[in-house]
């Protein structure tokens, strides 16, 4: 029964807002691995007549690999985005190994993760810093990837522990985000049990959650706000899966992980997730006109 509904949802579904595929490398791949692998993905890409003004594709490298990345993708206009995987929720200062959003924008960086729950397990990040981060990224024009999901980072908690802790995350962004631009944040729904577990949640699970966060931005901030913020997965995406996830009524894309490791494989997932919403992808201008 539960089954029939998401797959009704995703019979339904079309995409009013451009989907978000982003890898995200965690600790891995030095600057030249990076090179390369931008060279191989963009090439393959390329070979394959990957439409890239059909889907928003970001990779997440390490900070020391950011630099390299730039200078190939500007000099090469690449059509791919690259982000941080963290961010400091101050501007400058005492605050040794942090990276202020200031120095990403100059390296051009789109988007920021914020929230990971693995900063939260490993650095103690609370919903506070997340806050300060999110603030800080929006206030130097990088898009923050807030990730909400799980009560704790280490645990796997229901899906309505989960429901009731990612509404109250989004809520406080929300709330806190007042004035900062909250409508150009994304949001990925990331359970701590699916990460790097080699399996995703339920499919139901996912339309659930991802429902009741679009449902919360509306109630909270507005009917447009609810219409344009991406809404992602996370949690043990590949190939193999992608396309399910992507079908959900309220999925804007996807944060892969170890998949995102292997250009090949992430090619995979994009040239997928290209071939879904070709034929059903409806230009991000017609939101406005609704
Ligand atoms: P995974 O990681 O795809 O390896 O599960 C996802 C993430 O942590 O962003």
């Amino acid at each position: 029964m539960k089954d029939n509904t998401a797959k009704e949802n995703a019979v339904k579904k079309a995409y009013i807002r451009k989907p978000l595929i982003v890898g995200n490398w965690k600790m891995n791949k030095d600057h030249l691995e990076s090179l390369n692998y931008m060279q191989k993905l963009f090439w393959n890409l390329q070979d394959k007549r990957f439409d890239f003004s059909k889907i928003d594709l970001c990779i997440l490298p390490p900070f020391t690999s950011i630099r390299s990345v730039q200078l190939l993708v500007d000099s090469d206009n690449i059509p791919i985005f690259y982000g941080a995987q963290d961010v400091s929720d101050s501007l400058d200062g005492p605050y040794t190994g942090d990276i202020s959003a200031q120095f990403l924008k100059k390296l051009g960086v789109t988007f920021s993760l914020v929230g990971h729950s693995e900063r939260r397990r490993y650095h103690d990040e609370t919903v506070k810093t997340i806050i300060g981060k999110l603030k800080m990224s929006l206030q130097l024009g990088i898009t923050p990837i807030l990730c909400v999901g799980s009560v704790n980072a280490d645990d796997d908690s229901s899906i309505d522990q989960q429901i009731d802790y990612a509404l109250m995350q989004v809520s406080k962004a929300l709330t806190f985000l007042q004035g900062f631009g909250f409508e150009n944040i994304v949001i990925a729904y990331e359970p701590v049990s699916a990460i790097g577990r080699g399996t995703t949640v339920d499919p139901n699970d996912i339309d659930i959650m991802t429902a009741s966060i679009r449902n919360c931005i509306e109630y909270q901030a507005s009917k447009k706000a609810a219409q344009n913020i991406r809404i992602l997965y996370g949690g043990s995406v590949d190939s193999k899966n992608a396309a399910s996830i992507l079908e959900l009524e309220n999925v804007d894309g996807l944060l892969v992980g170890g998949a995102s490791l292997d250009w090949e494989e992430f090619s995979r997932i994009a040239l997928i997730s290209e071939k879904l919403v070709s034929e059903k992808f409806i230009p991000e201008k017609l939101i406005s006109e609704k």
